[in-house]
Protein backbone atom coordinates (compact mmCIF):
# COMPACT_ATOMS: atom_id res chain seq x y z
CA UNK A 1 0.00 0.00 0.00
CA UNK A 2 1.29 3.31 -0.78
CA UNK A 3 1.35 5.69 1.87
CA UNK A 4 -1.15 8.23 1.82
CA UNK A 5 0.14 11.96 1.29
CA UNK A 6 -0.29 14.03 4.37
CA UNK A 7 0.14 18.64 4.73
CA UNK A 8 -0.23 21.08 6.76
CA UNK A 9 -3.69 22.72 6.54
CA UNK A 10 -3.82 25.03 9.33
CA UNK A 11 -2.23 26.63 11.84
CA UNK A 12 -2.35 28.53 14.77
CA UNK A 13 -1.08 30.31 17.98
CA UNK A 14 -2.03 31.22 21.58
CA UNK A 15 0.19 33.31 23.80
CA UNK A 16 -0.80 34.55 27.27
CA UNK A 17 -1.71 38.26 27.38
CA UNK A 18 0.32 39.13 30.61
CA UNK A 19 4.13 39.50 29.42
CA UNK A 20 7.08 39.64 32.29
CA UNK A 21 10.11 41.54 30.89
CA UNK A 22 13.46 41.11 32.23
CA UNK A 23 13.26 44.42 33.58
CA UNK A 24 10.40 42.76 35.70
CA UNK A 25 12.86 39.72 36.33
CA UNK A 26 15.36 42.27 37.48
CA UNK A 27 13.60 42.83 40.49
CA UNK A 28 12.39 38.96 41.55
CA UNK A 29 16.01 37.26 41.29
CA UNK A 30 19.47 38.67 41.30
CA UNK A 31 19.74 39.04 37.34
CA UNK A 32 19.84 41.57 35.27
CA UNK A 33 18.82 42.10 31.12
CA UNK A 34 22.35 42.56 29.68
CA UNK A 35 23.22 38.55 30.81
CA UNK A 36 19.47 37.50 29.96
CA UNK A 37 19.79 39.02 26.85
CA UNK A 38 22.98 38.12 25.69
CA UNK A 39 23.35 34.72 27.18
CA UNK A 40 20.10 33.27 25.93
CA UNK A 41 18.37 36.21 23.31
CA UNK A 42 15.31 36.39 25.65
CA UNK A 43 13.87 39.54 26.31
CA UNK A 44 10.28 38.98 27.22
CA UNK A 45 8.07 35.77 27.88
CA UNK A 46 4.17 35.26 28.15
CA UNK A 47 2.65 34.18 31.32
CA UNK A 48 -0.42 32.41 31.99
CA UNK A 49 -3.44 34.29 33.90
CA UNK A 50 -4.38 32.25 37.03
CA UNK A 51 -7.52 30.77 34.82
CA UNK A 52 -5.16 29.46 32.02
CA UNK A 53 -4.02 26.18 31.87
CA UNK A 54 -2.09 24.34 29.26
CA UNK A 55 -5.39 22.50 27.66
CA UNK A 56 -6.95 26.00 27.72
CA UNK A 57 -4.16 27.46 25.44
CA UNK A 58 -4.08 24.40 24.06
CA UNK A 59 -7.36 24.49 22.76
CA UNK A 60 -7.36 28.53 21.68
CA UNK A 61 -4.58 27.48 19.25
CA UNK A 62 -6.03 24.15 18.57
CA UNK A 63 -8.91 26.18 17.12
CA UNK A 64 -7.34 28.98 15.55
CA UNK A 65 -5.44 26.00 13.35
CA UNK A 66 -9.11 24.28 12.91
CA UNK A 67 -10.44 27.47 11.36
CA UNK A 68 -7.22 28.57 9.20
CA UNK A 69 -7.75 25.35 7.68
CA UNK A 70 -11.49 25.40 7.00
CA UNK A 71 -12.25 22.82 8.88
CA UNK A 72 -15.17 21.87 11.19
CA UNK A 73 -14.38 20.67 14.64
CA UNK A 74 -16.58 17.18 13.36
CA UNK A 75 -13.54 16.85 10.56
CA UNK A 76 -11.08 16.26 13.85
CA UNK A 77 -10.18 12.41 14.36
CA UNK A 78 -7.59 12.75 16.56
CA UNK A 79 -6.16 15.50 18.84
CA UNK A 80 -2.65 14.85 20.18
CA UNK A 81 -1.30 17.18 22.85
CA UNK A 82 2.88 17.77 23.55
CA UNK A 83 3.24 18.75 26.91
CA UNK A 84 5.18 18.42 29.91
CA UNK A 85 2.95 20.76 31.86
CA UNK A 86 -0.06 19.07 31.26
CA UNK A 87 -3.21 20.08 33.11
CA UNK A 88 -2.74 16.97 35.40
CA UNK A 89 -1.17 13.52 35.77
CA UNK A 90 -4.14 12.35 33.82
CA UNK A 91 -6.65 12.20 32.11
CA UNK A 92 -4.82 14.18 29.01
CA UNK A 93 -4.71 17.48 28.28
CA UNK A 94 -5.78 16.14 25.12
CA UNK A 95 -9.28 15.03 26.06
CA UNK A 96 -9.83 18.56 28.17
CA UNK A 97 -9.45 19.91 24.44
CA UNK A 98 -11.64 17.83 22.95
CA UNK A 99 -14.18 18.60 25.49
CA UNK A 100 -13.42 22.91 24.77
CA UNK A 101 -13.35 22.55 21.59
CA UNK A 102 -16.19 19.73 21.36
CA UNK A 103 -15.01 17.21 18.66
CA UNK A 104 -17.67 14.67 18.52
CA UNK A 105 -15.37 12.27 16.31
CA UNK A 106 -11.53 12.92 17.85
CA UNK A 107 -9.37 10.07 19.42
CA UNK A 108 -7.36 11.77 22.77
CA UNK A 109 -4.02 11.22 23.24
CA UNK A 110 -0.52 13.14 25.01
CA UNK A 111 2.90 12.78 23.87
CA UNK A 112 5.43 13.24 26.85
CA UNK A 113 9.03 13.69 25.08
CA UNK A 114 9.65 17.35 26.35
CA UNK A 115 11.06 19.85 24.35
CA UNK A 116 10.62 17.26 21.18
CA UNK A 117 7.20 16.31 21.76
CA UNK A 118 5.96 18.63 18.98
CA UNK A 119 7.75 16.92 16.44
CA UNK A 120 7.39 12.97 17.67
CA UNK A 121 2.95 14.04 17.92
CA UNK A 122 4.06 15.07 14.43
CA UNK A 123 5.25 12.74 13.48
CA UNK A 124 2.58 10.43 14.95
CA UNK A 125 -0.24 12.39 13.22
CA UNK A 126 2.16 11.52 9.93
CA UNK A 127 1.83 7.94 10.44
CA UNK A 128 -1.90 7.67 11.11
CA UNK A 129 -2.38 9.55 7.57
CA UNK A 130 0.20 7.70 5.91
CA UNK A 131 -1.45 4.56 6.84
CA UNK A 132 -5.07 6.04 5.85
CA UNK A 133 -6.78 5.71 9.75
CA UNK A 134 -7.47 9.38 9.86
CA UNK A 135 -7.98 12.71 7.52
CA UNK A 136 -7.37 15.52 9.82
CA UNK A 137 -5.18 15.07 13.14
CA UNK A 138 -4.91 18.24 15.39
CA UNK A 139 -1.38 18.44 16.85
CA UNK A 140 -1.07 21.22 19.62
CA UNK A 141 1.94 21.64 21.95
CA UNK A 142 1.31 23.78 24.81
CA UNK A 143 3.08 24.80 28.04
CA UNK A 144 2.35 26.49 31.21
CA UNK A 145 6.04 25.96 32.28
CA UNK A 146 5.57 29.39 34.80
CA UNK A 147 3.87 27.24 37.31
CA UNK A 148 6.66 24.18 36.90
CA UNK A 149 9.71 27.09 37.45
CA UNK A 150 11.07 27.91 40.78
CA UNK A 151 10.60 31.64 40.89
CA UNK A 152 13.35 31.87 42.94
CA UNK A 153 16.32 30.03 41.00
CA UNK A 154 17.71 32.23 38.33
CA UNK A 155 19.26 29.39 36.43
CA UNK A 156 16.34 27.98 35.09
CA UNK A 157 12.96 31.02 35.79
CA UNK A 158 14.38 33.49 33.00
CA UNK A 159 14.37 30.67 30.60
CA UNK A 160 10.72 30.01 30.34
CA UNK A 161 7.45 31.22 29.06
CA UNK A 162 3.87 29.71 28.85
CA UNK A 163 2.24 29.61 24.94
CA UNK A 164 0.99 27.07 22.49
CA UNK A 165 0.85 26.30 18.72
CA UNK A 166 -1.39 24.49 16.66
CA UNK A 167 -1.39 22.67 13.18
CA UNK A 168 -3.60 20.26 11.32
CA UNK A 169 -2.07 17.76 9.56
CA UNK A 170 -4.56 16.77 6.52
CA UNK A 171 -4.47 13.57 4.03
CA UNK A 172 -4.06 15.19 0.33
CA UNK A 173 -3.91 14.37 -3.54
CA UNK A 174 -0.85 12.42 -4.21
CA UNK A 175 0.16 15.42 -6.71
CA UNK A 176 -0.30 17.82 -4.04
CA UNK A 177 3.28 20.03 -4.09
CA UNK A 178 2.95 19.79 -0.33
CA UNK A 179 3.82 16.96 2.05
CA UNK A 180 5.58 15.59 4.49
CA UNK A 181 8.85 13.84 3.64
CA UNK A 182 10.93 12.74 6.55
CA UNK A 183 11.41 12.30 10.54
CA UNK A 184 14.61 10.83 12.17
CA UNK A 185 13.58 10.91 15.82
CA UNK A 186 15.94 9.44 19.14
CA UNK A 187 16.26 9.37 22.57
CA UNK A 188 18.79 8.60 25.20
CA UNK A 189 17.61 8.08 28.96
CA UNK A 190 20.72 8.41 30.27
CA UNK A 191 20.55 11.93 29.78
CA UNK A 192 17.53 11.90 31.74
CA UNK A 193 18.96 13.50 34.79
CA UNK A 194 20.11 16.61 33.39
CA UNK A 195 16.79 18.20 33.03
CA UNK A 196 14.11 17.00 34.67
CA UNK A 197 10.99 17.63 36.92
CA UNK A 198 11.75 14.75 39.91
CA UNK A 199 8.61 14.82 42.48
CA UNK A 200 5.42 14.29 41.66
CA UNK A 201 5.59 10.72 39.82
CA UNK A 202 5.37 7.10 41.42
CA UNK A 203 9.33 7.57 41.67
CA UNK A 204 8.90 10.30 43.95
CA UNK A 205 5.10 10.53 45.12
CA UNK A 206 4.52 14.49 46.41
CA UNK A 207 4.90 14.99 49.54
CA UNK A 208 5.58 17.59 52.72
CA UNK A 209 9.52 16.94 52.28
CA UNK A 210 9.36 17.07 47.99
CA UNK A 211 7.71 20.38 48.15
CA UNK A 212 9.28 21.88 50.94
CA UNK A 213 12.88 20.70 48.84
CA UNK A 214 11.27 22.42 45.36
CA UNK A 215 11.62 18.58 43.57
CA UNK A 216 8.56 19.91 41.83
CA UNK A 217 10.17 22.46 40.19
CA UNK A 218 12.45 21.80 36.84
CA UNK A 219 15.93 21.26 37.14
CA UNK A 220 18.77 21.85 34.76
CA UNK A 221 22.41 21.30 33.99
CA UNK A 222 22.41 24.19 31.43
CA UNK A 223 25.59 24.18 30.44
CA UNK A 224 25.66 20.16 29.75
CA UNK A 225 22.38 20.89 27.83
CA UNK A 226 23.72 23.61 26.01
CA UNK A 227 26.83 21.36 24.15
CA UNK A 228 24.09 18.22 23.55
CA UNK A 229 22.01 20.37 21.52
CA UNK A 230 24.13 22.15 19.28
CA UNK A 231 25.76 18.94 18.45
CA UNK A 232 22.14 16.67 18.12
CA UNK A 233 20.54 18.93 16.46
CA UNK A 234 23.26 19.97 13.54
CA UNK A 235 23.77 16.26 13.37
CA UNK A 236 19.81 15.05 12.54
CA UNK A 237 19.70 18.05 10.31
CA UNK A 238 22.77 17.05 8.22
CA UNK A 239 21.26 13.38 8.04
CA UNK A 240 17.80 14.10 7.07
CA UNK A 241 19.07 16.35 4.45
CA UNK A 242 21.76 13.90 3.30
CA UNK A 243 19.19 10.75 2.73
CA UNK A 244 17.10 13.29 1.01
CA UNK A 245 19.47 14.23 -1.76
CA UNK A 246 19.36 17.81 -0.20
CA UNK A 247 21.80 20.62 0.57
CA UNK A 248 21.17 23.51 3.65
CA UNK A 249 20.90 25.74 0.85
CA UNK A 250 17.47 24.20 -0.41
CA UNK A 251 15.94 24.46 2.74
CA UNK A 252 13.71 27.69 2.80
CA UNK A 253 13.15 28.15 6.56
CA UNK A 254 14.43 26.08 9.94
CA UNK A 255 11.65 26.52 12.54
CA UNK A 256 13.78 25.23 15.40
CA UNK A 257 13.46 24.38 19.46
CA UNK A 258 13.77 28.17 21.04
CA UNK A 259 15.89 27.26 24.23
CA UNK A 260 18.45 29.63 23.35
CA UNK A 261 19.58 32.00 20.77
CA UNK A 262 23.14 31.15 21.26
CA UNK A 263 21.96 27.58 20.85
CA UNK A 264 20.12 28.31 17.28
CA UNK A 265 22.94 30.34 15.81
CA UNK A 266 25.69 28.04 16.50
CA UNK A 267 23.37 25.24 14.58
CA UNK A 268 22.99 27.61 11.57
CA UNK A 269 26.34 28.42 11.41
CA UNK A 270 27.35 24.68 11.40
CA UNK A 271 24.50 23.96 8.49
CA UNK A 272 25.98 26.91 6.60
CA UNK A 273 22.89 28.75 6.22
CA UNK A 274 21.82 32.43 6.32
CA UNK A 275 20.03 34.09 9.11
CA UNK A 276 17.26 34.43 7.06
CA UNK A 277 16.72 30.83 7.18
CA UNK A 278 16.74 30.15 10.53
CA UNK A 279 13.64 31.33 12.82
CA UNK A 280 13.56 32.97 15.67
CA UNK A 281 11.08 34.41 18.23
CA UNK A 282 12.77 33.39 21.66
CA UNK A 283 13.17 37.19 22.51
CA UNK A 284 9.41 37.30 22.75
CA UNK A 285 8.16 33.88 24.26
CA UNK A 286 11.55 32.57 25.87
CA UNK A 287 11.43 28.58 25.52
CA UNK A 288 8.15 27.24 25.91
CA UNK A 289 9.31 23.45 25.70
CA UNK A 290 6.96 21.52 23.18
CA UNK A 291 5.22 24.71 22.18
CA UNK A 292 8.11 26.76 20.15
CA UNK A 293 7.88 24.99 16.92
CA UNK A 294 4.18 25.01 16.61
CA UNK A 295 4.36 28.26 17.74
CA UNK A 296 6.69 30.03 15.67
CA UNK A 297 5.54 28.17 12.64
CA UNK A 298 2.30 30.25 13.31
CA UNK A 299 3.98 33.01 13.21
CA UNK A 300 6.32 31.97 10.13
CA UNK A 301 2.84 31.71 8.22
CA UNK A 302 1.97 35.33 9.81
CA UNK A 303 5.04 36.57 8.21
CA UNK A 304 3.99 35.34 5.06
CA UNK A 305 7.76 33.51 4.96
CA UNK A 306 6.53 30.58 3.11
CA UNK A 307 5.35 29.73 -0.29
CA UNK A 308 3.70 25.91 -1.29
CA UNK A 309 6.60 23.91 -2.01
CA UNK A 310 8.90 25.19 0.16
CA UNK A 311 11.40 22.67 1.93
CA UNK A 312 10.74 23.80 5.99
CA UNK A 313 12.54 21.57 8.44
CA UNK A 314 11.99 21.34 12.51
CA UNK A 315 14.26 20.15 14.79
CA UNK A 316 14.46 19.74 18.44
CA UNK A 317 16.14 18.58 21.48
CA UNK A 318 15.00 18.34 25.01
CA UNK A 319 14.75 16.48 28.53
CA UNK A 320 15.03 12.71 28.44
CA UNK A 321 17.33 13.37 26.45
CA UNK A 322 14.48 13.22 23.45
CA UNK A 323 15.44 14.46 19.71
CA UNK A 324 13.95 14.86 16.35
CA UNK A 325 14.00 16.73 13.07
CA UNK A 326 11.22 16.60 10.29
CA UNK A 327 11.65 17.95 6.24
CA UNK A 328 8.13 18.87 4.71
CA UNK A 329 7.23 20.45 1.68
CA UNK A 330 5.27 23.26 2.58
O1 LIG B 1 14.66 23.32 26.08
C1 LIG B 1 15.77 22.55 26.43
C2 LIG B 1 16.29 22.91 27.74
N1 LIG B 1 17.12 24.02 27.96
C3 LIG B 1 18.22 24.35 27.27
O2 LIG B 1 18.52 23.90 26.24
C4 LIG B 1 19.15 25.34 27.88
C5 LIG B 1 20.56 25.06 27.50
N2 LIG B 1 21.50 25.86 28.25
C6 LIG B 1 21.61 27.21 28.12
O3 LIG B 1 20.87 27.82 27.38
C7 LIG B 1 22.70 27.91 28.89
O4 LIG B 1 23.59 26.94 29.42
C8 LIG B 1 22.16 28.81 30.02
C9 LIG B 1 21.45 30.00 29.44
C10 LIG B 1 21.23 28.02 30.94
C11 LIG B 1 23.32 29.34 30.87
O5 LIG B 1 24.25 30.05 30.04
P1 LIG B 1 25.80 29.76 30.16
O6 LIG B 1 26.47 30.69 29.25
O7 LIG B 1 25.99 28.28 29.95
O8 LIG B 1 26.09 30.20 31.64
P2 LIG B 1 26.63 29.34 32.87
O9 LIG B 1 25.64 28.31 33.30
O10 LIG B 1 28.00 28.86 32.52
O11 LIG B 1 26.72 30.43 34.01
C12 LIG B 1 27.60 31.54 33.93
C13 LIG B 1 27.42 32.45 35.14
C14 LIG B 1 27.42 31.71 36.48
O12 LIG B 1 28.13 32.52 37.39
P3 LIG B 1 29.66 32.17 37.76
O13 LIG B 1 29.61 30.77 38.34
O14 LIG B 1 30.41 32.25 36.48
O15 LIG B 1 30.00 33.23 38.75
C15 LIG B 1 25.96 31.72 36.89
O16 LIG B 1 25.80 31.72 38.28
O17 LIG B 1 26.17 33.14 35.07
C16 LIG B 1 25.49 33.03 36.32
N3 LIG B 1 24.05 33.05 36.07
C17 LIG B 1 23.35 34.20 36.04
N4 LIG B 1 23.69 35.49 36.20
C18 LIG B 1 22.72 36.43 36.07
C19 LIG B 1 23.23 32.02 35.83
N5 LIG B 1 21.97 32.46 35.63
C20 LIG B 1 22.02 33.81 35.76
C21 LIG B 1 21.06 34.83 35.64
N6 LIG B 1 21.45 36.12 35.81
N7 LIG B 1 19.77 34.57 35.37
Amino acid sequence: MKPIKAQISGVGKYAPEKVLSNLDLEKMVDTNDEWISSRTGIKRRHIAADNETTSTMAAEAGRKAIENAGLKPEDIEMVIVASLSPDMMFPASACLVQDILKLPKAGTVDVSAACSGFVYAFSMAAGYIAMGLHKNVLVIGSEVMSRFVDWKDRNTCVLFGDGAGAVVLSAVDQNSPSEVIDFILGGDGSGGDQLSLPAGGSKMPATHETVDQGMHYLKMAGNNVFKFAVRTMTDITVEILNRNNLTADKVKLVVPHQANFRINDAVRERLGMTEAQMFNNIFEYGNTSGATIPLGLAEAVEQNLLKRGDYVIFVSFGGGFTWGVSLIKW
